[in-house]
């Protein structure tokens, strides 16, 4: 039997490359050869975050490749629409000549292509050389499911053609699943209403070309969003998706891990750590930044917080409030990034501040680690109703009328989010039934084999409806 050969394509934010790399080292553990395709500027963070000496055991087994993203070298790429729309317009025809290339020698063809679902724009690339295809879903199953229901939600009115709310309701896609806040659809909680319209745009496509693939796969499990799952005929739950290998440095991380974080986790009692980490993309203002400092500080507990060299976006790495480093002293490690996934499953951790993404949800909820939410931008919000009010695994931050989070409540809410003994029973559960998920045998593993066993055979063109 050949062995398949997939070209897999994250989009270039963090949560959606370490979400496509992990799913390729699960391929590549099942005899897939995988062809990862990063953007060029994702590739030179990656590789600046690697240590010198880094070599991967899958060397040989997944092949790294780069495109360009259509941007020149001093373009910022933190300007969310510049990016959206280079990606939409050059990736496309980038792609094209990368698997005519490689298809070029008679050895080693892509046989399919497994693209991340936020790059609808691919699957026609897919389409057009007559290549087998899958979607990699790496938000909710419960986004996933609004995206596909934008028909509907402009029929009933709740958005426009442009994807802008018509006044902030409540949402049902359908009957005995859980209602949401129109004004937290994926592309509506942006400060600039060009990166809605854009983001819209790419988001529609998206999901069009979702509808029409027989697998999305989703990081996710029946137990955790049965009643989303049960709306979409094509998401294929495969997760939560776990680490596939042990080793220390992956080829996916765009910030170097400090690894002296768990060292230091070492030292500190079973579950009395504070993990502070906001994504990879929150950025705090001066003065969000001295509350959140001092709201840490005042609960007296050790925290290890995870603040990146440009949290404070053009100005930079973090100002702490005068004198706060001395007070917090050794009760505190303060680091650019950290190994999320190890720190998520130590045991000194006692509770978890988020923004709420989805792959740092599915890791709290895989480690039994409990949330106090902090949503930035698109799904976020989202997923905080779902840890808060459907899975009650977590809490909320209220804000105040200038949009602050302020220190006491950032104090109260941590202390409470602590001690609720409701949301670590109820979280128990969630771990366990995501580890049965996963095991052999389980839903989401028999799922993933089902999968890989059907490129294997070939037959993955008789899956496209
Ligand atoms: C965004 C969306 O919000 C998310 O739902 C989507 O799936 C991907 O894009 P992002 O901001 O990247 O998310 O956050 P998240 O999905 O949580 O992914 C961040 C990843 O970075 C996680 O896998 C986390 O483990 C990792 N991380 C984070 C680290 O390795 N170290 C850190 O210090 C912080």
């Amino acid at each position: 039997m050949a062995v398949p050969h997939a070209l897999v394509v994250p989009f270039c934010g963090q949560g959606h490359v370490a979400a496509l790399m992990e799913l390729s080292h699960h391929l590549a553990d099942h005899g897939v050869l995988v062809t990862f395709v990063y953007t060029e500027y994702t590739h030179r963070q990656v590789k600046a975050a690697l240590p010198e000496n880094f070599s991967s055991d899958y060397a040989g087994r997944i092949r790294l490749v780069t495109i360009p993203d259509g941007l020149s070298t001093d373009d910022d790429r933190k300007d969310a629409c510049k990016l959206l729309s280079s990606s939409m317009n050059a990736i496309p025809s980038f792609m094209e000549e990368l698997v005519l290339k490689i298809n070029e020698k008679d050895e080693e063809k892509i046989t399919f292509v497994i693209a991340d679902g936020a790059m609808g724009f691919l699957f026609d690339v897919a389409e057009k050389l007559n290549l087998p295809r899958a979607a990699v879903w790496t938000a909710s199953t419960w986004t996933l499911a609004t995206l596909l229901n934008i028909p509907m939600l402009i029929e009933d009115g709740v958005i426009d053609e442009n994807g802008f709310q018509t006044g902030d309701k409540m949402v049902q896609l359908s009957e005995g699943v859980p209602a949401f806040r129109s004004a937290h659809l994926l592309w509506l909680p942006f400060e600039d209403t060009k990166i809605t319209e854009i983001f819209f745009k790419c988001v529609e496509k998206s999901s069009e070309s979702m509808k029409g693939i027989s697998h999305v796969l989703c990081n996710t499990f029946e137990e955790l969003e049965s009643p989303f799952l049960d709306l979409i005929n094509n998401a294929i739950p495969i997760g939560p998706l776990l680490p596939a290998n042990k080793a220390k440095h992956q080829p996916s991380s765009i910030w170097a891990e400090d690894w002296s974080c768990i060292d230091w986790l070492n030292q500190q009692p079973t579950c009395s750590v504070i993990y502070v980490s906001l994504g990879s993309t929150t950025v705090l203002s001066q003065h969000q930044l001295g509350e959140l400092a001092i709201g840490v500080e005042l609960t007296g507990r050790p925290f290890l917080w995870v603040s990146r060299p440009d949290i404070m976006g053009s100005f930079g790495g973090a100002a702490y409030p005068e004198g706060f480093m001395e007070r917090v002293g050794r009760r505190a490690l303060i680091v650019g990034w950290a190994p999320q996934k190890e720190v998520l499953s130590h045991p000194s951790v006692a509770c978890f501040l988020t923004h709420c993404g989805w792959n740092s949800t599915m890791e709290a909820v895989s480690n039994g680690v409990p949330m106090l939410c902090w949503p930035y931008f698109g799904d976020q919000f989202l997923n905080q109703t779902a840890i808060v009010e459907v899975w009650k695994v977590g809490l909320e931050l209220e804000k105040e009328d200038d949009g602050t989070v302020g220190k006491e409540e950032i104090r109260e809410k941590l202390e409470l989010v602590i001690n609720d003994e409701g949301i670590r029973e109820r979280l128990t559960h969630l771990e366990e039934k995501g580890k049965k998920a996963t095991m052999k045998g389980g839903a989401s593993a028999r799922n993933f084999e089902g999968f890989v066993d059907m490129m294997k055979k070939g037959k993955m063109s008789s899956l496209e409806h």
